[in-house]
């Protein structure tokens, strides 16, 4: 390796090593955001998974019944933010609750309500970037989705496949095998089979889990490997407090018995919440960064191209047909004189659909947000 040209073998310590702790400082002082879409089929606990995912009461504002069935169904998209700080490192988490789907007599498009709130997300996005003030925007697009497959079917439905399907271009999917309270252990890995080869056989592409680098050690690739192997992930949600030999953990107490949510031999959401939150919540964002948004980008910009070509053509055509539409024709006007002409339209309509892009006539409808 180059010493920075202080002659072979030098050690002279010039500072750079200190670059990961600038950035360290800088990311805790700027403070971090997630946001984690939960969709599936209706009373499949979703809404009570995310309350235990956090440790923190979402949902606390809706009217109550008893304490375990506070949550009431999720009736339109909701948005709750939380602000939650864990050793001084803050976290601005927002959880994107979907209505379940699945209890009307026809289903057509139920995924069309999320697709949309996901693409009017990163449309919110691309204005606030193409605007003249690119500073502190608000990042609202979805890094991750739950996708709740529920337990009592034989693997997958047509609707949860065509549910995943519309949306996996736009965002991070990750199936998780709802109330696996229902299932024995034999059944829960059944299903689970069932279910990747079904992932598999209809060419669903759910979120990857990045390779492990040759360096990690045995260990580390071990986690990984049983991540890969956990989808999906067996979870159980509760929102209430039992007790448990003597401690009290977050479970479901039946008549014959409790099952901790927390306890990994009870199902994977210890895995799962790790996952989100201790290993792969960057790689998450990166993907829908790089990935998710730079395909819906390319595809507004392909557009907006492709709506100056036509009218450039529209404009090239009807000049040289010798009509007047849309800019008078000047009696001995030269081919120069023509394109410069049209090239000025070209401007003009640019500048329309970047007005479009960055005015206040947001297409962004109002969620309720918490
Ligand atoms: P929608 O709002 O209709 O989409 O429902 P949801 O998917 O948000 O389900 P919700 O969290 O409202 O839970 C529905 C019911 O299932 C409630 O009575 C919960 O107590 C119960 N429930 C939630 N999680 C579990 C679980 O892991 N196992 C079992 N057995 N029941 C659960």
């Amino acid at each position: 390796m180059c010493e920075l040209g202080l002659g072979k073998g030098s050690q002279e310590y010039v500072g750079f090593a200190t670059l990961p702790n600038q950035v360290h400082r800088k990311s805790v002082k700027k403070g971090f955001d997630f946001t984690l879409m939960v969709a599936g089929e209706s009373g499949l606990g979703k809404s009570t998974l995310v309350n235990s995912l956090f440790l923190t009461d979402l949902y606390k504002d809706r009217k109550l019944l008893n304490a375990e069935e506070r949550i009431t169904q999720t009736v339109e998209i909701t948005k709750h933010t939380v602000d939650i700080e864990e050793k001084g490192v803050k976290l601005k988490l927002t959880i994107v609750d979907t209505p379940g789907f699945g209890d009307a007599v026809n289903n057509t498009e139920c995924w069309r309500s999320v697709a949309d709130y996901i693409d009017q997300q990163f449309e919110q996005y691309f204005r606030d970037e193409s605007g003249l003030n690119r500073k502190n925007i608000q990042d609202n697009r979805v890094h991750c989705c739950l996708y709740f497959i529920s337990p009592f079917g034989h693997g997958l439905r047509p609707l949860d496949v065509e549910f995943m399907k519309a949306l996996h271009e736009k965002v991070n999917i990750v199936p998780v095998l709802a109330k696996a309270d229902t299932l024995t252990p034999t059944e829960v890995k059944r299903k689970k089979t069932k279910i990747q080869e079904e992932i598999e056989q209809y060419g669903i592409k759910i979120y990857q889990f990045p390779d492990c680098d040759s360096d990690e050690d045995e260990e580390f690739k071990q986690q990984d490997q049983e991540l890969k192997a956990s989808i999906p992930f067996a979870v159980i949600g509760s929102n209430t407090v039992v007790e448990a030999k003597g401690r009290r953990v977050r479970g479901r107490l039946y008549p014959w018995g409790i099952v901790e949510v927390e306890n990994s031999a009870h199902c994977d959401f210890v895995k799962l919440r790790n996952m989100l939150i201790r290993t792969h919540m960057q790689d998450l964002k990166d993907v829908t960064r790089e990935t998710h948004y730079e395909n819906y980008r390319a595809h507004c910009i392909q557009s907006m191209t492709r709506m100056v070509v036509k009218e450039r053509n529209r404009n090239k055509l009807t000049r040289e047909s010798g009509t007047d539409f849309p800019i008078p024709m000047v009696p001995g006007e030269t081919d120069a004189e023509t394109e410069k002409l049209i090239r000025e339209k070209d401007e003009e309509l640019m500048n329309k659909l970047m007005d479009r892009i960055r005015g206040p006539d947001a297409l962004v409808p109002q969620y309720i947000t918490t």
